[in-house]
């Protein structure tokens, strides 16, 4: 799904909400849905999609970052990530690599069952990461 208008912070968490609501979480039951704003102002949002296979599930905010970036996207500014748990739900390691590397040090929204919302910048949850520059630090 996507956006076109620069939205509020509010905006965006509700976006994510609404993607949680079809979470294809069957076998964990952990509903989670993420909205992704692209420096184009559009927002891609996704949820969770879960395998019998359980390895091969598939967390909301890769899908809606990976929809973005085959839309054509390269820039992003923030993401907001929604769950059902009463505490707030960080994203997981692979997706704050997955994340830094392809959208940069964006802002991070998370809410909790509550509606209570905290940021983050994606820095300070993975920092010291490895990015392409030390890939490639090493080649001459
Ligand atoms: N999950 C996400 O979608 N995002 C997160 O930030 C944490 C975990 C999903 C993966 C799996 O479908 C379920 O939540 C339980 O781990």
């Amino acid at each position: 799904m996507s956006k076109d208008t620069t939205a509020s912070v509010s905006e965006l968490i509700t976006i994510a909400a609404r993607a949680k609501e079809k979470s294809e979480a069957k076998f964990s039951h952990f509903r989670v849905g993420a909205a992704i704003e692209a420096g184009s102002g559009k927002i891609y949002s996704a949820f969770n999609v879960e395998s019998s296979s359980y390895g091969l599930s598939m967390c909301a905010e890769r899908i809606a970052l990976w929809s973005a970036v085959n839309a054509g996207e390269s820039k992003f500014t923030r993401i907001a990530i929604v769950s059902d748990s009463r505490d707030f739900c960080t994203p997981c390691g692979a997706c704050r690599q997955v994340m830094y590397e392809l959208a940069g040090d964006i802002e991070v929204y998370l809410t909790n069952r509550k509606g209570d919302v905290r940021n983050y910048r994606l820095s300070s949850l993975l920092p010291e990461a490895f990015t392409s520059k030390t890939l490639l630090d090493g080649r001459d």
